[in-house]
């Protein structure tokens, strides 16, 4: 039972979170679970592989390239498999050298990417900007992805339309083409929002373009300088990444590069929760300390102290006997990433006095909550708004991942909770963590992933990526 709360909170109506998963939520009867043994403390070092969300969209960008291109330090994640088998679709050449893709798209053969896979990943979407770049044609089913809201794909779609691509929406197939087989034009281009993909989408459209392209209101995620400097590595000519305002003076092609992924700073983050969680001393790395500073300075107000370990480590360590609530409010980045919101509240259950987190970025993206309150968190919702009540001790339960970033939560809960934990639907976080069981046991956590008749059960390599 959690204890009584700490504080009235009349103004905020209890909201009931359904138990019950969406259908593409329920875990299927021989999935193997994730079980975890909590309080175990960890300590010692744990490696960052390469940026999910950089892999993912250099790999699109890598079809902008008539040349061979290596991309190295790219991590082993089914979301990463299914961008290879939607590049293998459209005719490009992918073969996977330990940690490094290389890839040949001389002949990109199709324009039209298959929607069993785009459904299932939303990124994919964003290939249609270098496909039509490339092409003149591209026909992209409309994505799917996590189930954190409705995630529309209007400021792509505008943003083409002013750069002089037709598109048809037909049953649910975004149909481009550059009129009368011209290339894409330059454009000023101000997006209503920063979205980062909507950035990355007409960053890569516009390198091919003819004339400049001025975007503005630009997302300023890492994962967009990463995917800049990949295209200026080919020879694009892009200027501004990392900013509100991108500005692109588009070239007639492209040329070959060897291309290294930066760090994965929500994996990095989710390692620094753990060992916060778990009080323990960690040291993770590498990682760019300034991609996580809205991460870091929310830890400090937390009692977890940061210390810097060379260039591209840093070591957590509890600081303060009792940990303190703290309010936090995701926003494009240089603010709170919502790829951190969910793990950083697992965190905040275990921290005393009353934390008020606000997601503003995605509508629906609190789902996590049921499943912390069935581990004896106290956290109530309205809309986007959750209140964190601090509770002495989580328990471990029996609970759901419902999306990648709600699956790590639920981990990092389970490490700090007594008893046992047992998470099912791990195809979500298989999306996103690479060899996340065998990183945290190096650490000296004890989790272990089974069958539902106890066998114990491989994380899942994936197929595709191997050489
Ligand atoms: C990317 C990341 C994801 C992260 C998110 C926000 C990848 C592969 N994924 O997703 O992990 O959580 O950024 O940091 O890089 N929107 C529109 N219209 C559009 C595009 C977006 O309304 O055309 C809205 C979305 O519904 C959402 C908000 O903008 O509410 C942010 O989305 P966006 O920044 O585009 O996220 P993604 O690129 O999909």
């Amino acid at each position: 039972m959690p204890p009584k709360p700490i504080s009235n909170f009349k103004s905020w109506e209890d909201r009931t979170i359904s138990l019950v998963p969406s259908p593409s939520n329920f875990a299927s009867d021989d999935e193997p679970v994730l079980e975890i043994w909590g309080q175990h403390p960890l300590s010692g070092f744990v490696p960052v592989s390469g940026a999910k969300n950089s892999a993912l969209v250099i790999l699109a960008g890598a079809i902008l390239c008539p040349d061979d291109c290596r991309i190295r330090n790219v991590p082993y994640l089914a979301d990463v498999d299914r961008m290879v088998q939607i590049l293998t679709a459209l005719g490009v050449k992918v073969r996977r050298n330990k940690d490094a893709l290389e890839i040949n798209a001389s002949h990109v053969e199709h324009s039209k990417a298959p929607y069993e896979l785009v459904s299932q990943l939303r990124a994919s979407f964003f290939a249609i900007g270098p496909i039509l770049a490339r092409l003149g044609v591209a026909r992209i089913p409309l994505p799917g992805g996590c189930a954190i809201g409705a995630r529309p794909v209007d400021l792509h779609v505008r943003g083409l339309q002013a750069m002089g691509a037709d598109i048809q929406i037909d049953h649910g197939m975004v149909n481009a083409t550059t009129r009368r087989g011209r290339r894409l034009q330059g454009a000023k281009i101000y997006l209503d929002y920063p979205s980062v993909g909507a950035t990355e989408t007409l960053m890569m459209a516009a390198t091919l373009a003819e004339g400049e392209t001025v975007l503005e209101n630009t997302a300023q995620e890492p994962e967009v300088v990463d995917l800049a400097n990949f295209c200026r590595a080919m020879g694009a000519k892009i200027r501004g990444a990392g900013t509100n305002t991108i500005t692109i003076s588009g070239v007639p092609s492209l040329h070959s590069t060897d291309y290294s992924i930066i760090p994965d700073r929500i994996e990095a983050g989710t390692f620094l929760v753990a060992g916060a969680i778990t009080r323990s001393e960690i040291v993770v790395g590498p990682v760019v300390p300034d991609h996580l500073t809205p991460l870091l300075a929310k830890l400090q107000a937390i009692g977890v102290q940061i210390l810097p370990e060379g260039p591209n480590r840093l070591r957590a360590l509890p600081k303060a006997e009792i940990y303190s609530a703290t309010d936090v409010e995701t926003l494009p980045y240089p603010g709170f990433p919502t790829d951190m919101q969910a793990q950083l509240m697992a965190l905040l259950t275990l921290c005393e006095g009353d934390s008020v987190v606000s997601e503003t970025v995605f509508e629906n993206r609190l789902r996590h909550v049921a499943e912390l309150n069935r581990m004896g968190a106290d956290i109530r919702v309205k809309g986007n708004n959750a209140l964190v009540r601090g509770v002495p001790f989580l328990s471990g339960a029996p609970v759901l991942a419902t999306d990648l970033r709600a699956s790590a939560a639920l981990v990092l809960a389970g490490l700090a909770a007594r008893g046992k934990t047992t998470i099912s639907g791990l195809h979500h976080l298989d999306r996103g963590y690479e060899k996340l069981e065998q990183k945290l046991s190096q650490l000296g956590a004890k989790l272990k992933r089974v069958y539902p008749d106890g066998r114990v059960a491989e994380t899942p390599m994936p197929v595709v990526s191997k050489s």
